[in-house]
């Protein structure tokens, strides 16, 4: 196969086009003051790593004061920082600290709902008529009926009575802690265009936008066809046939985002065919958004336990399908984990094929798609997921609400528990790795959530000066992308598919000013693979050993290569 594709030279170039994100979860990143919680002083004190692994914007998931009934993703005051974590003051040297260090920092934007311990939704409980009952969706219990059968993401009917107002019911799309805005209302618009101006100028480089997606709601509500024995409906359906969001969108991209050069990360899914453009090209309300398409594959509105496995097949068709679809309009953000998912390499790659090959093959085909690249803590040492634990030890009620979802479909407790536990989002809130002292040095005391048992053997401390660990190869892929020869080509390169059609191979070019081949064997078993040209330099091979001969590349279980041509 001849290369012909260039690079995106009419691309207007960004200064977030070629960097690296980190995410940070930060309850379990780093606890400087020993109450077993992460916090703003750890994230400081271990700014000179993430600076080492080579990141240049750190996410960092909410640390606004929240009840934390959805870990700060319920947020009681938009102008502060939680207790928890720390003040204002601190993180504003955050800010500073990782300016010093050419790092930016950006943090949720979380304005679909806020907590109904704001006191926007004090005070409308107070009158539901008044200023502030305008902010939410309260609406009346009419004939013993709510106003629509929508179930809420987290699980249950989307609305609940409205506190002190029997009768009153107001809308939440999450849990019931985190009633939804109503963004109908101009001046609800006005509030999040403050906060979010009242963050950039302290020092913010920009904002991950939480599910945005859900801010235009189809009115005036209505029953869709129920598609559980609950009698309600998945939010799916609604969002479908809903219009409009692209005037809100629209209206704070044009009066805030675009007046000030910042890098904003949107949280969508399911966006209306031909409507990339609008999210993410050249003059599109973010600046990128996440690549949902591996993560969704194979998931069932009927829940969890109907599922299904993701193949390498799979997972190769859904990255190259997005990379299509993102071609000369702008970038996607690829990422194997974030919080709210399993880890990567216990999703994308088949049980019992964990090795260090296999987590290096993984990170090597997604790294070096056309995009912006998302590392989520953790990730960098091969993390894995927790596994199987009693229900009583789970924090993530979305995972409780499954096991109950799995018992109504038939399943025993410990088959629930066995489900509940591929998805878990505590798979990935386990407190990061640090090293093999007590409770991973994490903590000086038992953290929030228990650490997982494996941290003897997977730490930053073993890895961090063994050449063959999956941090040096996380680091080796970062250093690779940044290589001023190359750089160029792997963030504008075009991505062109190497033979999609052969089982369990994933490659790909990146043809730019050089021409590159990513290559993976997405398996245990090794195979020859014939090249259309002789490479001119390895430039990252995961394994030792590499054998070519007249074109026949050997490639062993899960060897991934990066070949300059
Ligand atoms: C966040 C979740 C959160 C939800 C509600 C999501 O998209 O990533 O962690 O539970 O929004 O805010």
């Amino acid at each position: 196969m001849e290369i012909q594709a260039k690079e995106d030279m009419d691309m207007q170039k960004k200064w977030w086009h070629d960097k690296i994100v980190y995410q940070i979860y930060p309850k379990s990143f780093f606890d400087s003051n020993g109450d077993g919680i992460g916090d703003i002083q750890g994230i400081i004190q271990k700014l000179d790593y993430i600076k080492s692994l080579g990141a240049d914007i750190l996410w960092i998931c909410p640390m606004y004061p929240s009840p934390m009934a959805d870990q700060g993703y319920d947020i009681s005051d938009y102008y502060n920082i939680d207790p928890t974590f720390g003040t204002l003051d601190d993180m504003d040297r955050l800010i500073s600290e990782s300016k010093k260090r050419g790092m930016y920092v950006i943090m949720d934007l979380v304005v679909n709902h806020c907590s109904d311990e704001h006191e926007w939704f004090r005070k409308a409980c107070q009158e539901p008529g008044g200023k502030y009952g305008k902010y939410f969706y309260i609406e009346d219990i009419k004939d013993g009926k709510l106003p629509c059968n929508w179930r809420g993401i987290f699980g249950g009917s989307v609305w609940s009575e409205l506190p002190g107002h029997p009768g009153k019911v107001y809308l939440h799309t999450f849990h019931k802690k985190q009633p939804d805005l109503n963004w109908e209302n101009p001046k609800v618009r006005q509030e999040v265009y403050k906060i979010i101006n009242f963050w950039l100028d302290h020092g913010l480089s920009g904002f991950r936008v939480d599910a945005i997606v859900n801010i235009k709601k189809k009115l005036p509500f209505k029953d869709y066809a129920p598609d559980r024995p609950d009698g309600l409906c998945d939010l799916t359906v609604m969002k479908k046939e809903v219009e409009g969001i692209g005037e809100f969108l629209g209206e704070m991209s044009d009066l805030i985002f675009k007046k000030r050069d910042i890098f904003v990360l949107g949280e969508v899914s399911n966006e209306r065919e031909g409507s990339l453009p609008d999210y993410i090209g050249e003059n599109g309300y973010f600046s990128t958004m996440f690549d949902f398409a591996p993560n969704v594959f194979g998931k069932s509105e009927k829940g969890w336990f109907d599922y299904m496995p993701v193949t390498p097949d799979n997972y190769r068709d859904c990255c190259f399908t997005s990379q299509e679809r993102a071609k000369n309009i702008g970038f996607f953000a690829n990422f194997i984990d974030n919080h709210d998912e399993p880890r990567g390499i216990n999703r994308y790659l088949p049980d019992h094929d964990l090795s260090l090959e296999s987590k290096k093959m993984l990170a090597t085909v997604y790294f070096f798609l056309k995009g912006i690249p998302i590392i989520y803590q953790g990730q960098e040492i091969g993390m894995e997921n927790r596994g199987v634990v009693p229900l009583e030890k789970i924090d993530d009620f979305s995972a409780i609400d499954q096991y109950y979802v799995s018992i109504d479909a038939g399943f025993s407790p410990e088959e629930a528990l066995e489900i509940i536990s591929k998805y878990n989002r505590d798979n990935v809130r386990t407190p990061m790795q640090w090293n093999a002292e007590p409770y991973a040095g994490f903590s000086s005391r038992a953290p929030w959530l228990e650490v997982n048992p494996n941290y003897p053997e997977i730490n930053v401390s073993s890895e961090l000066n063994t050449p063959g660990s999956v941090l040096s190869y996380y680091k080796k892929m970062i250093l690779l992308r940044k290589n001023l020869d190359y750089a160029n080509t792997f963030t504008y390169g075009e991505f062109i598919p190497f033979h999609p059609d052969i089982h369990n191979l994933m490659a790909y070019y990146r043809s730019g000013d050089k021409d590159i081949l990513i290559i993976a064997n997405y398996q245990k078993d090794a195979r020859t693979i014939m090249l259309s040209r002789e490479p001119k330099q390895i430039l990252l091979n995961n394994y030792d050993k590499f054998s070519l001969s007249n074109l026949e590349l050997n490639l062993l279980g899960y060897q991934a290569l990066v070949l300059e041509l």
